[in-house]
């Protein structure tokens, strides 16, 4: 990361956290999150419930990351789908439109203006140390300036609302790094116009992993889906990679990547139940996976009937987009101001 040009401020730069850990004052909360398909238990668990949590205690702002998408989409049907399929799983699984703004960043022209004014002082090492772009590269993969310059936008979506808090999971904290990196460099240079943000991870869902092992992405095809048909999410289930040591050996629970799933899904007594099985050993894996495959489609049951219910009414869902986005405008429109009145932008 950069240098701070000014002192740094003395709240951390991270809030990590189990569930229940939260401030008590009434924050500014934003967040956002891409329509590249259907959303999976990684998103779910590092970062969709944390905005239903979130939009209980404090102001929330969320959004579908539309624009961002662009940058891995080029076919007009297929982010149109995603994107009506982002806002009903997003609804379904229990955002609250009369407590939270749901919307679509492309409805927010504020904040492509406000990326132009911090790309002018974005510096090009910054940029360039940042992980999508530098895989790209180190793949040999050709990389174009969406991509490239992918983090200032996202800095320019939480600016424009003055968040306080940005809830993720573990992949998005060095792009809210930088995020605060420019806002600091710009707050120095012109005056106090941003907030500073702070990522939100939550510990035990900062990285879910996929079937794999690896981080649940799509970009690894080892994702389970939130609404996966439940024939189909139990073959996945069975695919995980297991210990292959033998059933007899006693096992620690906390490196295996099967528990850390089914500790997602159930309570603490069931967590601690099954974590006695891992250490006394002679059990199967097929045995936990089918306790997780149980747990994930009971779960979900009632999020999936409540998305059939939304799926017939998409006039209400369009509604709540127009709603969420005029909200986000207002707010948008007010940074914008402070910021192109800073830098001279204004008679
Ligand atoms: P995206 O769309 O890749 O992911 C959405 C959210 O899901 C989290 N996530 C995970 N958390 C834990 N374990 C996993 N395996 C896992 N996979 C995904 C991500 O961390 C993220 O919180 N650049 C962002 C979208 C964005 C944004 C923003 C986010 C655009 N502007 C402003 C916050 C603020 C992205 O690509 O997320």
């Amino acid at each position: 990361m950069s240098q701070p040009l000014s002192s740094s401020p003395k709240e951390p730069e991270t809030q990590r956290s189990d569930a229940s850990g939260d401030t008590r004052k009434v924050l500014r909360v934003l967040s956002g999150i891409q329509p590249t398909g259907r959303f999976h238990w990684g998103n779910y668990f590092g970062a969709i419930r944390q905005y239903i949590e979130l939009q209980n205690e404090h102001e929330a702002y969320y959004f579908i990351a539309n624009l961002h998408a662009l940058t891995t989409i080029r076919n007009r049907d297929v982010l149109r789908q995603n994107t009506w399929d982002a806002a009903l799983d997003l609804l379904a699984l229990g955002l609250d439109p009369n407590r939270a703004a749901l919307f679509l960043q492309s409805d927010v022209p504020q904040v492509t203006e406000l990326c132009w004014l911090l790309m002018t002082g974005a510096p090009m090492g910054l940029l360039e140390r940042c992980h999508a772009y530098k895989e790209k590269k180190e793949k040999g993969l050709p990389a174009d300036a969406g991509l490239f310059t992918y983090p200032v936008l996202m800095a320019a979506d939480i600016l424009a609302y003055d968040a306080d808090l940005v809830p993720v999971g573990e992949d998005q904290v060095q792009h809210i790094e930088v995020c605060r990196d420019l806002a600091r460099s710009f707050n120095h240079q012109f005056g106090p116009v941003f907030t500073m943000p702070r990522a939100k991870v939550l510990e035990h869902a900062a990285r879910v992993p996929g079937i794999d092992g690896q981080k649940m992405s799509k970009s690894y095809q080892n994702t389970i889906e939130i609404f996966e048909e439940p024939q189909s999410m139990r073959k996945k289930v069975m695919r995980i990679v297991t210990d292959p040591r033998p059933m007899e050996q006693p096992k620690d629970p906390e490196t295996d990547r099967l528990y850390q799933l089914y500790s997602l899904f159930v309570s603490e007594a069931e967590r601690e139940q099954m974590a006695a099985l891992y250490r006394r050993g002679g059990f199967g894996y097929g045995q936990v996976k089918q306790a997780l495959a149980d747990a994930a489609e009971q779960y979900f049951a009632e999020a999936r009937e409540k998305r059939r219910a939304l799926a017939a009414r998409p006039e209400q869902v369009r509604e709540i987009l127009a709603a969420g986005a005029e909200k986000a405008r207002r707010k948008a429109s007010e940074v914008l101001a402070r910021a192109r009145d800073a830098m001279g932008l204004t008679w």
